[in-house]
């Protein structure tokens, strides 16, 4: 009882996080580092960055943390798990090895394909020739093709090809000018999948796991998927395209064997299974994996868990997920982000940001690029806030969100005015 919880992180998923964690009778104090200034109202806002891990280890070590909980990849791999673990300290989160699951495509596909988890069909190249001669194979015949990246670059190492130009094009940007550095140094030439794109989310303790829920993320920037991605502009819970039949697929394909999977390959994996998912004709099939909590999909997840999070996140640290239980919510949440107006490329941060004492209390609001300045809440980042609510179902949940949303207002401010419209051509 009486524990100590760091969550690290700054963004609205940290934000959702720490709002959950609020509410366990088990926790009386929680630091956040950096945080921000929603944060703040529940947890005590520590100026280290998130990637400062000989710091954030002293600050783990002298104020005694039970649980750190890490946010952002970055940290991950850069073995923040393994150094906290080897110092006696608990930390939810893949280890360095595990985050490769996210960190290199080519490892995650080469483990899919051993393993016969359902993807895209592939190769890997580190040559250029070769890689051009194998993207020609699908334009020869008029089909798209996907270039990835291996490592991670800022979420702009995919491109979907639909032509020859275009797939010459990318593989060149990345393997021969190396636009993003060494993450190009090799690249997965994949089948384009058709279908509706899902994430699902799971808590694994390296051998076993817990499956939260599925949600809907809004990559692009404009209605109806146009312009380029974002880091996400909104998001929804629970989406109709997930049956009771494609969870249980997803589940028996996807997440249990990947999990026995890592662990076969040696390198466990302990903390969030994010699979990033296409719904094909022939099942779900994997696009990609994260190692972590999602953003803005957190959002729509939080306020989605019943009972306490803490002991779950506990017990898979320590190994103990079976027999333990998610009791979730009835109903769906949608978030909508709203967005300095010019994200993702340039904008203006330092606008006043107002209304939020309007919003009906059973509003969630999650600050993700704010500050406090002289005792006024100002716009600090590209997507500055995620307005979430929560009801019996997407229709009902929609129509209060935008209700809300509109009560608030800072200069240039931008959001989509179609998150969870996809969910509702589905449920007609
Ligand atoms: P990833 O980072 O691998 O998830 O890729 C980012 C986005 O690119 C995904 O969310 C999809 O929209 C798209 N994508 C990736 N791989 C494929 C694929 N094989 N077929 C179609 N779209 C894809
Ligand atoms: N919303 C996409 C991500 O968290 O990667």
């Amino acid at each position: 009882m009486a524990k100590k919880v760091l969550v690290i992180g700054q963004g609205g998923r940290e934000h959702a996080l720490v709002w959950k964690l609020a509410q366990s009778p088990e926790i009386n104090k929680i630091f956040a580092v950096p945080g921000n200034p929603g944060i703040a109202g529940l947890a005590e806002c520590v100026d280290i960055g998130a990637g400062e891990v000989d710091k954030l280890l002293e600050f783990a070590l002298a104020n005694k943390i039970d649980l750190t909980v890490v946010g952002p990849e970055a940290p991950l791999m850069e073995g923040l798990v393994d150094i906290f673990e080897e110092n006696g300290l608990k930390a939810f989160g893949p280890s360095a090895a595990a985050a490769r699951l996210e960190g290199s495509k080519v490892f995650t596909k080469n483990l899919l394909k051993k393993y016969g988890i359902p993807t895209a069909d592939y190769e890997a190249f580190e040559d250029i020739d070769a890689a051009k001669r194998y993207a020609r194979t699908y334009t020869a015949q008029g089909k798209a093709v996907v270039v990835k990246a291996d490592g991670l670059a800022a979420g702009k190492g995919v491109v979907v090809a639909k032509n020859w130009d275009e797939a010459s094009r990318a593989i060149d940007n990345m393997m021969r000018d190396r636009s993003f550095g060494k993450a190009g140094e090799k690249v997965v030439i994949e089948e384009c999948l058709e279908g509706e794109e899902v994430s699902f989310f799971a808590i694994s303790d390296g051998k076993n796991y817990l499956p939260l829920l599925a949600a809907q993320d809004h990559k692009q920037v404009f209605d109806n998927d146009e312009g380029p991605n974002t880091g996400g502009m909104g998001a929804y819970s629970n989406p109709p395209v997930y049956s009771p039949k494609l969870y249980q697929q997803v589940l028996d394909k996807i997440i249990g064997p990947v999990i026995e999977a890592m662990a076969k390959e040696g390198c466990p994996y302990k903390g969030v299974v994010y699979a990033g998912l296409m719904i094909t004709r022939e099942g779900p099939k994997v696009l990609e994996f994260n190692a972590r909590f999602g953003d803005p999909e957190t959002q729509v997840l939080m306020p989605m868990i019943k009972g306490d999070l803490f002991p779950l996140l506990e017990a898979a640290c320590e190994g103990k997920l079976v027999g333990q239980a998610i009791e979730l919510e009835e109903g769906a949440c949608v978030c909508v982000v709203l967005a300095s107006g010019g994200y993702p490329g340039d904008y203006e941060k330092g606008k006043l940001i107002e209304g939020l004492e309007k919003l009906d209390s059973d509003i969630l609001v999650f600050h993700a690029g704010t500050i406090i300045d002289k005792g006024r809440l100002l716009s600090n980042g590209g997507r500055v806030l995620g307005v979430v609510s929560k009801a019996n179902g997407i229709p009902a949940a929609i129509e209060k969100v935008y209700k809300e949303v509109e009560k608030i207002s800072f200069d240039l401010m931008y959001y989509r005015k179609d998150i969870g419209k996809k969910a509702l051509k589905r449920e007609v």
